[in-house]
C-alpha cells in the first residue's frame, strides 16, 4: 500500500519504519528543512515529501502529531484527496500539553479531528504507547497478543487500518464510531493498557463517560511528581495506567 505520513515523532517514526519493513511505500513529513527530513527518511526507509507532497498518490494517510497542531494545517490539504483514501489519526488530547483548543467542547477528539481536517477519520493508534507499538507485537495468533481500538464512521475504512494494525504485530478491536470513541481516549480503561482482544472489548464496553479526563489528569500528575529523567519503567506507566481508569 502506498502510504503519507504525518509527523515523525516517536508513533509516526515507528510507523513510517515498520510498515515500510512491511513491503509498503511510505512518504513521510515533518517540519524540519527539506534536507534534514531527507536524511530522516532514509533512516525510515521511507521517501521525504513536503505536507502538500505526503497526500497525494497515496492509498492511506496517518496524521501522528500534536492534537494542537491540526488547527494550524492548511484548509485545503485534503481538498483533493480522493474519499477512497482512508485517513487515519493517532493523536490525543492532553490539555497540561496541548492548552485550550477552542471547538472541541461537546466533542470526542477525533469528531474535532474530522471537522478540522475537512473529512472523516478513523481514529487508531492512539490508545498504545510508542514502546509497546515498538517492543510488543507478536505474530497473529499468539498467545498474548495486545489489541488496539478502530473507531470510525466507515466500515471499510476500517478495515484498512485493521491490516496495518495486524501487520505490526497487534489484534484489533471495533471502537465504534467517531461519536463513541471517547471509549478510547486518555484515561478510558481501554487507553495504552496493554489488554488482549477480549480484554479491550471489556474495558471499552465499561469505559464511563466523563472519568477518563479525570484518570489521565491524575496519571499525568503523578507522573510529573517523578520530576526525573528518565520516567518510570513502562510496565509501571501501565500499571498506573490500569488502576487510574479501573471502573469501581
Ligand atoms: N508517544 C506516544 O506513546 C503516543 C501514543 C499514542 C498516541 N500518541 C499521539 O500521537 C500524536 C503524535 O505523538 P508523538 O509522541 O509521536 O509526538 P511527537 O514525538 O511530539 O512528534 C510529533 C511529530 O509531529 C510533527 N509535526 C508537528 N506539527 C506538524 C505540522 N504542522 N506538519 C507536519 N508535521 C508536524 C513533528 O515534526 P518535527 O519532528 O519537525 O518537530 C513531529 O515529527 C500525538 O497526538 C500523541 O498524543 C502518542
Amino acid at each position: 500500500m502506498k502510504i503519507g505520513i504525518i509527523g515523525t515523532g516517536m508513533i509516526g517514526s515507528i510507523l513510517a519504519k515498520k510498515l515500510s519493513a512491511a513491503g509498503h511505500e511510505v512518504k513521510i513529513t515533518n517540519t524540519r528543512s527539506m534536507p534534514e527530513l531527507t536524511q530522516i527518511a532514509a533512516g525510515l526507509n521511507a521517501e521525504a515529501a513536503t505536507l502538500e507532497e505526503v497526500v497525494q498518490g497515496v492509498e492511506a494517510i496517518i496524521f501522528s502529531i500534536p492534537f494542537n497542531a491540526y488547527q494550524n494545517l492548511p484548509k485545503n490539504l485534503l481538498q483533493n484527496v480522493s474519499q477512497d483514501v482512508t485517513v487515519m489519526d493517532t493523536s490525543n488530547y492532553y490539555p497540561a500539553r496541548d492548552g485550550e483548543i477552542s471547538g472541541l467542547q461537546g466533542k470526542t477528539e477525533s469528531e474535532y479531528i474530522s471537522e478540522t481536517l475537512g473529512r472523516p477519520i478513523i481514529k487508531v493508534f492512539n490508545n498504545i504507547f510508542a514502546y509497546t507499538l515498538e517492543n510488543r507485537g507478536k505474530a497473529a495468533g499468539e498467545e498474548g497478543r495486545i489489541a488496539i481500538s478502530i473507531a470510525g464512521d466507515n466500515e471499510q475504512q476500517k478495515e484498512v487500518a485493521a491490516e496495518l494494525v495486524d501487520v505490526l504485530g497487534f489484534d484489533t478491536v471495533d471502537g465504534g464510531t467517531l461519536a463513541e470513541s471517547w471509549r478510547q481516549e486518555p484515561g478510558t480503561p481501554g487507553y495504552c493498557t496493554e489488554l488482549n482482544a477480549e480484554q479491550l472489548k471489556q474495558a471499552l464496553a465499561e469505559a464511563q463517560r466523563g472519568k477518563g479526563p479525570v484518570a489521565r489528569d491524575f496519571v499525568m500528575d503523578k507522573l510529573q511528581n517523578f520530576q526525573i529523567d528518565p520516567m518510570p519503567p513502562h510496565d509501571e506507566i501501565i500499571a498506573l495506567n490500569r488502576s487510574a481508569s479501573a471502573v469501581n
